[in-house]
């Protein structure tokens, strides 16, 4: 089994640098069995949201696993329609309650909304619930500088974690400073490219796995990890599972480092959080 490294956050809690994602995993057998999968490989950070609907299908992975809810690290998230300071208490017990838990360990306002402009009531709400112990660590995702910028003026509590598409076609370089300089973590979706690029493909990628006998995806995730973020590639199938935790056993060199960093594309996979306002 292979375990994981951990890093601090800014509210003392510490986090698994490597975890499994889940979204597209169906509800049912095929999120419980990743799950245990991946927990029986080490993974100890699993990331799940209200949205991808297999909150329950985590929740029976992890009441199988027997594994020991401290040792545990279960992120999920607030959905968009679930904004609004009255909105956000039932929507995390509810996520509870088919999680199985009494608190989740990392909770994240999906996304800002900018255009509803209620994200920053909402980030109050997730203060609150974070001082009566229902969530240990709070945080947000697909914030752009702007938005944290409003947390900061209204409130002050900042993220612990900001998860945000991030892999070596699109860096985030600027908010990645910027988060750096605030104590905000950084934790890349879509870390392998997701599953409608083709990341894996590029030749410098390959290049490099041919290499270090590693493949493109373990390559792509140790440069996560070199670059002090947290990743979360997602798979369903047991190999890639156990294929995308063995990244310990080797480094990237300074230059090889360099070279990845030099495949910024500037564009995203994903929509862009300024103007994605889905509810
Ligand atoms: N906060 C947000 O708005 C947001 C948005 C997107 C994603 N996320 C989170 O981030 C997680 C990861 O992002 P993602 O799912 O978009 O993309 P990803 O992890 O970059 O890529 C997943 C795709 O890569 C495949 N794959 C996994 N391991 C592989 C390997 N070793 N070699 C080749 N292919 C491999 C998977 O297929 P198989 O399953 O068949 O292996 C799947 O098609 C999500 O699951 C979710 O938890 C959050």
């Amino acid at each position: 089994m292979s375990s994981t490294t951990t890093i601090s956050l800014n509210d003392s809690n510490a986090i698994p640098q490597l975890g499994l994602g889940v979204w597209k995993a169906d509800g049912g057998q095929e999120v419980e069995q990743a799950v245990l999968h991946a927990l029986s490989a080490g993974y100890r950070l699993i990331d799940t949201a209200m949205v991808y609907q297999n909150e329950d299908g985590v929740g029976r992975a992890i009441a199988q696993s027997g594994i020991d809810r401290q040792e545990l690290f279960i992120t999920t998230k607030l959905w968009n329609s679930d904004q609004g300071a009255d909105k956000v208490r039932p929507a995390l017990l509810a996520s509870l309650e088919r999680l199985k838990l009494d608190y989740v360990d990392l909770y994240l306002i999906h996304w800002p909304m900018p255009a509803r402009g209620l994200y920053v009531e909402t980030w109050k709400e997730l203060i609150k619930l974070q001082s009566e112990g229902l969530i240990k660590t709070i945080g947000v995702s697909n914030f752009n500088i702007e938005h944290l910028e409003e947390l900061k003026k209204h409130t002050s509590v900042l993220p612990a974690v900001n998860q945000v598409e991030l892999h070596p076609y699109f860096q985030q370089r600027e908010l990645r400073e910027y988060c750096h300089a605030n104590s905000i973590r950084v934790e890349s979706w879509s870390p392998i490219g997701g599953s409608t690029g083709d990341l894996l493909n590029n030749d410098t990628l390959q290049e490099l796995a041919a290499k270090y006998g590693k493949s493109p995806a373990q390559v792509v995730i140790r440069w996560h990890l070199q670059h002090g973020l947290i990743v979360i590639p997602k798979s369903t199938n047991q190999s890639r599972i156990q294929e995308n935790i063995d990244v310990f056993d080797f480094e990237l060199s300074s230059e090889h480092m360099v070279l990845i960093d030099s495949l910024e594309t500037g564009k995203r996979f994903g929509p862009d959080p300024a103007s994605m306002n889905i509810h």
